[in-house]
């Protein structure tokens, strides 16, 4: 019974999926560098060289990010828990919705990013490109841009941990994105992490 019960879940998880979706490899959990030599080699890198990132980093880059290292609850903290931030992730031309419970990306959109993004000579270079969304609806703005900062953190610390390169960018096209990730409500762009490969 347990076997037709699971076996299910994974068919209507994989049929839930469109041709264009990518699933990620299940984030190891495990391993990097020790703490203080991570916060030792924290810094923000604006020179990458161009390559593209394998999926099982990604999908760990992501856990760490904002992943589920409990049933209900994340490696970013948010206030009174309202989990009120999303990421997407370009890659190149190619937009996506990370789903963290499913560890997929859901296709959004496909177009030329370059001027929503900005700074076109870090973020052109980079391997993916992590676009912090926050729902102003779900929680306060204040707590809204606090919380970006856990995630922001997060990603730098992954990124020293695995000898990636990143930095928080705040100098992006906001209405831009908006409208190229197909923003609405009272969603709002909170920050751009570059994440790719040190020149
Ligand atoms: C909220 C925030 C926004 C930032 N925006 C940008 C940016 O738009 N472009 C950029 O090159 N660096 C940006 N930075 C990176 C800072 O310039 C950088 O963190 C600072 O110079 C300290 O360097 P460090 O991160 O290596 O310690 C931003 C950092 C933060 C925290």
């Amino acid at each position: 019974m347990k076997q037709i019960l699971l076996l299910l879940s994974i068919t209507g998880a994989t049929c839930s999926m469109q041709a264009q979706d990518i699933q990620l490899p299940t984030p190891a959990r495990s391993g990097g560098k020790a703490l203080m030599e991570t916060l030792n080699e924290r810094r923000s890198e604006r020179a990458f060289e161009k390559k593209a990132m394998p999926l099982q980093t990604l999908s760990d880059l992501l856990w760490a990010a904002n992943g589920f290292n409990r049933p209900d609850k994340r490696t970013a903290p948010t206030a009174s828990n309202k989990q009120e931030l999303e990421l997407y992730v370009v890659l190149d031309d190619k937009a996506y919705l990370h789903d963290a419970r499913k560890n997929v990306l859901t296709f959004i959109a496909q177009e030329d990013f370059s001027a929503a993004l900005g700074q076109g000579n870090i973020t052109s270079k980079a391997a993916v490109n992590i676009v912090i969304v926050g729902d102003n609806s779900k929680s306060q703005s204040k707590y809204v841009y606090m919380d970006t900062g856990y995630i922001s953190q997060n990603i730098y610390l992954y990124a020293a941990s695995a000898g990636l390169g990143t930095v928080a960018r705040g100098s992006y096209n906001g209405a831009g994105l908006f409208k190229a990730l197909k923003l609405s409500g009272k969603q709002e762009v909170t920050l751009v992490h570059p994440v790719g490969y040190l020149k």
